[in-house]
């Protein structure tokens, strides 16, 4: 799916991995991965199942015209990524980031978006996740997108130690996601609108 800003939003591949690699090693809450549990998430036969996705500008927009045929999709353009495992009919948001320099541009919230908008296919009736107490830019970006609290962990995390608060996102109810096209205009049931700032 691309938008009118040049940026798509596409399953995560292979050539993608080095590229997400470097985004969440830049980033302290992100989960540091090594390769190869992205290559188990890219594996359509792994267990569980795993939904990822990269949000990209679009080789137009970043390299010169001897570069690759304008408008192709290359990893050098990925600025955000998000994984998702499924488990009995529940999702799990595993991870997600959006590389330092293109935060608070709305690509968090997008990449929420279309996970959701995958997830609602194979019939996950709830996504749940877990983050650090402290993570104000998550907490924020969670509940903005109508995730809830559903628990606390106490001291769960480590270096620092902290509390991991549990959220969930029941699509059931939540029919924003239902009746949103994932067009970028906003969510007419609930009013929030998912477009790039
Ligand atoms: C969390 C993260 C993915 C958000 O990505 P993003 O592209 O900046 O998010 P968006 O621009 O879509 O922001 C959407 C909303 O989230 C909240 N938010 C995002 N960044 C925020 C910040 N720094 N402080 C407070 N709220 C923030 C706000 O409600 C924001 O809406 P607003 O800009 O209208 O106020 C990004 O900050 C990140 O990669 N953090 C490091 C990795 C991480 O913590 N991942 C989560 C745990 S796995």
């Amino acid at each position: 799916m691309t938008d009118g800003a040049g940026l798509t939003i596409r399953p995560m591949q292979a050539g993608d991995v080095p590229r997400v690699m470097q985004i969440a090693d830049g980033l302290s809450h992100a989960p540091h991965w090594p390769a190869s549990a992205y290559e188990s998430a890219l594996n359509p036969n792994a267990q569980p199942p795993r939904v990822a996705l990269v949000v990209e500008a679009l080789e137009s927009e970043t390299v010169a015209p001897s570069g690759p045929e304008p408008g192709t999709p290359s990893s050098a353009g990925v600025l955000g990524f998000v994984v998702a495992s499924l488990v009995a009919g529940e999702a799990e948001l595993e991870s997600i980031a959006v590389a330092t320099e293109a935060q608070r541009r709305g690509l968090g919230g997008r990449l929420l978006h279309e996970l959701v908008a995958a997830l609602r296919q194979p019939g996950v009736t709830m996504i749940n996740l877990e983050v650090r107490a402290s993570n104000r830019p998550a907490l924020g970006l969670y509940a903005w997108h109508g995730f809830r609290e559903t628990g606390r962990r106490v001291a769960y995390y480590a270096d620092p130690v902290e509390d991991a608060v549990l959220m969930g996102l029941d699509l059931g109810g939540h029919k924003w996601l239902q009746n949103c096209d994932s067009g970028h205009g906003g969510c007419g049931s609930c009013g929030k609108s998912t477009a790039l700032k």
